[in-house]
């Protein structure tokens, strides 16, 4: 099943120099591909609606600070059931409960900076893909 899904790299990946690493990651997965790649500052706007759902945790406010902290690298990523293969390959949110070979237990540190989101769902790559790259949704 082909998929499409958005992929952001962390300000934390992009200050330690991690880009490189991580699509390099992505790409040698032979079934996928990037079709979109953008470095950007995301707007508090933006931001907002991005994680709309999460408004009112207690990691909402720190998580906002955290992703206007610098440049992050929006992309898009196609192939085969690549929404779920994302995900694995990021690992769980918590760097520390996340596998060695994964980005976030490679990398990871603490929780707030944990390197790259990847969509949860088909329905979530869709919105996310109106938000960032609305030329091309
Ligand atoms: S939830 O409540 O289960 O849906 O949360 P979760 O999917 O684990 O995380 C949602 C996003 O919030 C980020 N997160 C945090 N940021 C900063 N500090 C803390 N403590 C924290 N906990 C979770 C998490 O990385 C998710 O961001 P994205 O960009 O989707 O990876």
């Amino acid at each position: 099943m082909s998929q499409r899904t958005l992929v952001i790299l962390k300000p934390d990946a992009v200050r330690r120099k991690l880009i490189g690493e991580i699509i390099g990651r992505i790409e040698r997965k032979a079934d996928w591909r990037v079709s979109a790649l953008e470095l950007r500052e995301l707007s508090r706007e933006v931001l907002e609606q991005h994680y709309a759902e999460h408004a009112g945790k207690p990691f909402y406010e720190p998580l906002m600070e955290f992703m206007a902290s610098g440049p992050v690298v929006v992309l898009a990523v196609e192939g085969e059931r690549v929404i779920e293969g994302l995900r694995t390959l990021a690992g769980p949110t918590d760097p520390i409960a996340a596998a060695p070979g994964s980005i976030r237990g490679d990398f990871g540190t603490i929780v707030r900076e944990n390197l790259v989101h990847a969509s949860d769902s088909e329905e979530s790559a869709e919105r996310e893909f109106k938000l960032f790259f609305p030329a091309s949704a």
